[in-house]
């Protein structure tokens, strides 16, 4: 069967369902992957708005329970920059589901909104800042995204006056690095590991099928930070099949200033260069310097004559008023263990779960045209 044919089981416009606690019925659909799709939708018992994430019954992938694990963890740890969820259910041999915070626009789609394709410079450097800290933020509770992109990271709506903050999204591909149970020590490295992620912000690790860590995350954050200051990576015509060109790509621009150049091509070049040489000296263990890197782009800005007040370009009239905080120091913290299902217990049944979804998914490529749809990825 193919994906359209399965879609006949998700929720359509105006269609009504219950959970235990509350029912909601169906606005809008916001966005659509192989495993399901997210949709805006009206709480019933108080019209207050939602977006509900779907996973079809088919799904080979089980997505939605790492990311309610994820958005969990990141309540407890008080992070404005992720999404909290409130309720879930399933329908009977159609899907599953999970109610979260609604959000605005994702960053692929505001950058697109801009007629010339990328952010201003001020723009670029203090999302750049909000999505560096919600990784950081990610990490600290243990886990890595491995999908960095901009399609994952989202403005909040302009009714809850979120509007200048950034949210992260999407945390199916996530694997936690940590073993909780053991000193929080941090897992060994795989000696090999399948790609993850997406061709065009992939980590040169994950394109060597090495086992990604916290470096990685970043790598693919510099990326998706050049993309909408630059308006465009020198590989942005080569698609999914394409990853060894990328890949090549990738290698050259650590070696060839006129490809590192051309790729920092209307970027702050000493500090991103320098954050670039940064990440190259970092292995599999390492902690990155979360704050090193957040001061490169606090010089760029400085150096660029940004001010802290000036507006975002998804809201040129407004003096910025999103929150300028330093990310943490990198270290890991506990999660409480909640109604004896800890976070490793979830864990635990998702690596079940992967293990069997990799076998049937070995060998598979998706491609599309853009990136922010591009599911080259298994959900693991
Ligand atoms: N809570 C939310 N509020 C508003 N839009 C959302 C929300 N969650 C996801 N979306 C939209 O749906 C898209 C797909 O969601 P995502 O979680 O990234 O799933 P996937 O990429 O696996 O399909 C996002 O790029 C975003 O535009
Ligand atoms: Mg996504």
């Amino acid at each position: 069967m193919s994906s359209d044919e399965t879609d006949d089981v998700l929720p359509k416009e105006d269609e009504m369902f219950k959970t235990k606690k509350d029912k909601y019925k169906v606005i809008a659909l916001l966005g659509k992957g192989g495993y399901g799709a997210v949709y805006s939708v009206l709480r019933l018992s108080d019209m207050e708005k939602f977006a509900i994430k779907c996973e079809k019954a088919t799904a080979g992938k089980k997505v939605l329970l790492m990311d309610c694990n994820v958005m969990k963890g990141a309540t407890q740890i008080k992070s404005r920059h992720f999404c909290t969820v409130l309720d879930r259910a399933n329908v009977k041999d159609r899907f599953n589901f999970i109610v979260m915070k609604l959000i605005g626009k994702n960053l692929w789609d505001l950058r697109q909104d801009r007629g010339d394709g990328k952010f201003t410079m001020g723009t670029s450097l203090k999302a750049a800042s909000q999505c560096l800290v919600s990784i950081e933020h990610l990490h600290s509770f243990g886990y890595l995204h491995r999908d960095i992109k901009p399609g994952n990271f989202a403005a909040g709506r302009k009714e809850s006056n979120e509007h200048h903050v950034i949210f992260m999204l999407d945390f199916g591909l996530c694997r936690e690095y940590v073993k909780r149970a053991e000193g929080k020590d941090l897992r060994a490295a795989r000696t090999t590991a399948p790609f993850r992620g997406t061709t065009r912000y992939a980590p040169l690790a994950s394109m060597l099928q090495q086992d990604q860590s916290r470096k990685d995350d970043i790598e693919s954050w510099l990326y998706m930070v050049v993309e909408w200051t630059s308006g465009g990576l020198p590989w942005r015509k080569l698609k999914a099949h394409d990853r060894e060109k990328v890949l090549q790509y990738k290698q050259d621009l650590r070696t060839k200033p006129d490809i590192l150049d051309d790729f920092l091509f209307l970027c702050p070049k000493k500090e991103f260069t320098r954050i670039l040489k940064y990440l190259d000296t970092l292995g599999y263990y390492a902690v990155p310097d979360y704050k090193f890197i957040y001061f490169c782009v606090q010089h760029a800005a400085n150096a660029n004559k940004i001010k802290d007040a000036d507006p975002l370009d998804w809201d040129p009239e407004t003096p910025y008023m999103g929150p300028i905080e330093q990310p943490g120091d990198g270290k890991v913290i506990d999660l409480e263990v909640e109604g004896g299902a800890s976070t490793k217990d979830f864990s635990k049944r998702n690596a079940k779960e992967k293990d069997q979804s990799d076998e049937t998914r070995k060998g598979k490529k998706k491609t599309s045209g853009s990136p922010n749809k591009e599911r080259t990825s298994s959900k693991n």
